[in-house]
C-alpha cells in the first residue's frame, strides 16, 4: 500500500432508518485503511445534519450532497474526501454521482446505476472524461467464491458455455409491504423513484451481473416477461428473461420478490460442454463442480489448491486474497468489504497520479452499470411487446 493514511469516505444517504448505508459503512471500516468522515445522509438539510450529529462515531455532517462536494474544494488537500459512496434510492444516484465525478472525486455507487439508460450513458461519459475510479456496488462479485467461479468458467475448464440459469429469488414483497410504512418497499414500488422495473432493476441486475462476471459473456438479446402478482402495484414483482449470450449460448436471468420463503436466494448454474458449475449466495463459501462420470466436487474457500486433476495453476492474485481461515464463515459484509478494498487500490493509484485498472475484474464499473440499465430497458420493451426479442443498446 503506497500510503499508510486512511482513505476518507463521504456517504450520500444513510440517515432515517436507511438499510444499505450500514453494510457499506461496516465494509468501509473492515480493513482499518478507510473510514467514513462525512455524510449528506438525507434529503431534508436539517434532518441530514441531525442524523450526522447522531452517527455512531464523529463525522462531518452536510445538509446536502451538493454542499458536501462543494466544500471539498475549500479544504486542504489532506482533508479532502478520497471517495464518495452513493447509497440513496435509485432516482437519487445520478445527481450526486455526476457532481462528485465532475469534481474529480471517485465514486462507489449503488445499483442499478441510475434511474434509466439515458442517465447511465451521461454518467459513463462523465467518468471517462474525468478519468476517475468508479465502482457499482454489485456486492456478490466480492465473494472469493465468485472470483474462483469466474476463473473456472473464463479459463475454459467447463468447455463452452451452453446454458446459464442466473436467478435471484426473494419473498419479501409477496404482500403489500409498501402500505405498511416500510420505506424500502415504498420507493422500490414507485416508478418515479425506482425506475421502469422494480424487481428487475433491484435484483434482476444482480443476477445479470453475476452471469456476466462469472462467464465473461454478455447478454445480447432478451425476450422478457415482467409480471405483477400483487394487485395494485404498477411495477413488476416478478421478472423473467430468456437471453441470447454473446457466444451463441442461452440463459435465463430471472428474479422474484413474491417467492415466499426465499430470502436472498441468488444463484447461478453454468452448464458448459464439459461440466457444470453451481454457486449459491446463501452458501457463499462453496463452489460445486459437476463433471461427467466423476463424483461431484465441492470447493470450499480456504481449502482450494491448484493442480488437483481439475483445477490447473490458480492465479496468484486469487490465492493472495486476504481471507479468514476456512470454516470461519465469510459472507455478505466480507464480500462488500472486498469490493471496497479493491476500489481502495484504484483510488490510491489515482491519488498518486498513477494509472488504475477499474476494468471490471474486481468490482463492477460504470460500463457494467450502464449495461444493467440497457438490459432493463430491453426487458421492459420486450415485455410490452409480448416477449418479442429486443437487442441491448450499445450506448
Ligand atoms: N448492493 C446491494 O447488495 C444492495 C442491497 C440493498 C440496497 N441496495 C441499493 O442501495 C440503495 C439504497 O437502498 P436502501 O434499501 O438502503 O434504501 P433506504 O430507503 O433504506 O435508504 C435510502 C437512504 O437515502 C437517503 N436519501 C434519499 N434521497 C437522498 C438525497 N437526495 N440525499 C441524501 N440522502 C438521500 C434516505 O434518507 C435514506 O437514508 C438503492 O439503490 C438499492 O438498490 C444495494
Amino acid at each position: 500500500m503506497s500510503s499508510p493514511k486512511q482513505l476518507k469516505v463521504g456517504m450520500v444517504g444513510g440517515g432515517g432508518g436507511a438499510f444499505f448505508a450500514h453494510p457499506h459503512q461496516k465494509a468501509i471500516h473492515l480493513d482499518g485503511t478507510r473510514r467514513v468522515v462525512a455524510g449528506a445522509l438525507r434529503t431534508r438539510p436539517e434532518a441530514a445534519l441531525e442524523d450526522a450529529a447522531n452517527w455512531p462515531y464523529p463525522i462531518q455532517g452536510y445538509g446536502s450532497f451538493a454542499a458536501m462536494i462543494d466544500a471539498q474544494a475549500n479544504l486542504p488537500e489532506s482533508e479532502r474526501l478520497d471517495y464518495v459512496v452513493v447509497v440513496t434510492p435509485n432516482f437519487a444516484h445520478f445527481a450526486p454521482a455526476l457532481k462528485a465525478v465532475e469534481a474529480g472525486i471517485p465514486v462507489f455507487c449503488e445499483k442499478p446505476l441510475t434511474l434509466n439508460h439515458h442517465e447511465a450513458v451521461q454518467l459513463k461519459a462523465a467518468v471517462e472524461k474525468a478519468n476517475v475510479p468508479f465502482a457499482v456496488a454489485h456486492t456478490y462479485l466480492g465473494h472469493w467464491s465468485s472470483r474462483l467461479s469466474r476463473h473456472i468458467v473464463c479459463s475454459g475448464l467447463l468447455g463452452d458455455v451452453r446454458w446459464v440459469d442466473a436467478s435471484y429469488q426473494q419473498g419479501w414483497l409477496a404482500g403489500k409491504a409498501e402500505e405498511s410504512g416500510m420505506q424500502q418497499a415504498e420507493w422500490r414500488t414507485d416508478p418515479k423513484r425506482s425506475g421502469a422495473s422494480n424487481c428487475g432493476g433491484d435484483i434482476g441486475t444482480h443476477a445479470l451481473m453475476q452471469l456476466r462476471y462469472v462467464t465473461g459473456l454478455d447478454v445480447s438479446k432478451v425476450s422478457a416477461r415482467l409480471e405483477v402478482f400483487v394487485a395494485g402495484r404498477s411495477l413488476d414483482d416478478h421478472f423473467t428473461t430468456y437471453c441470447e449470450l454473446s457466444n451463441g449460448g442461452k440463459a435465463l436471468v430471472r428474479a422474484s420478490q413474491i417467492a415466499i420463503g426465499h430470502k436472498n436466494d441468488l444463484s447461478i448454474e453454468v452448464n458448459g460442454s464439459q461440466g457444470t458449475l453451481i454457486w449459491k449466495q446463501e452458501e457463499p463459501e462453496a463452489v460445486r463442480i459437476l463433471l461427467p462420470g466423476q463424483p461431484d466436487r465441492v470447493y470450499w474457500r480456504g481449502e482450494v489448491a491448484g493442480n488437483d486433476g481439475f483445477l490447473g495453476d490458480l492465479p496468484e492474485d486469487l490465492m493472495a486474497e486476504p481471507t479468514l481461515p476456512s470454516g470461519h464463515g465469510e459472507a455478505f459484509h466480507d464480500a462488500l468489504g472486498r469490493l471496497h478494498r479493491d476500489f481502495e487500490t484504484d483510488v490510491r493509484a489515482y491519488n498518486a497520479g498513477q494509472s488504475f485498472s477499474c476494468d471490471g475484474s474486481k468490482y463492477a464499473n460504470v460500463e457494467d452499470g450502464r449495461i444493467g440499465l440497457a438490459f432493463i430497458d430491453a426487458a421492459v420493451s420486450s415485455s410490452a411487446a409480448d416477449g418479442s426479442w429486443m437487442t441491448l443498446a450499445a450506448e
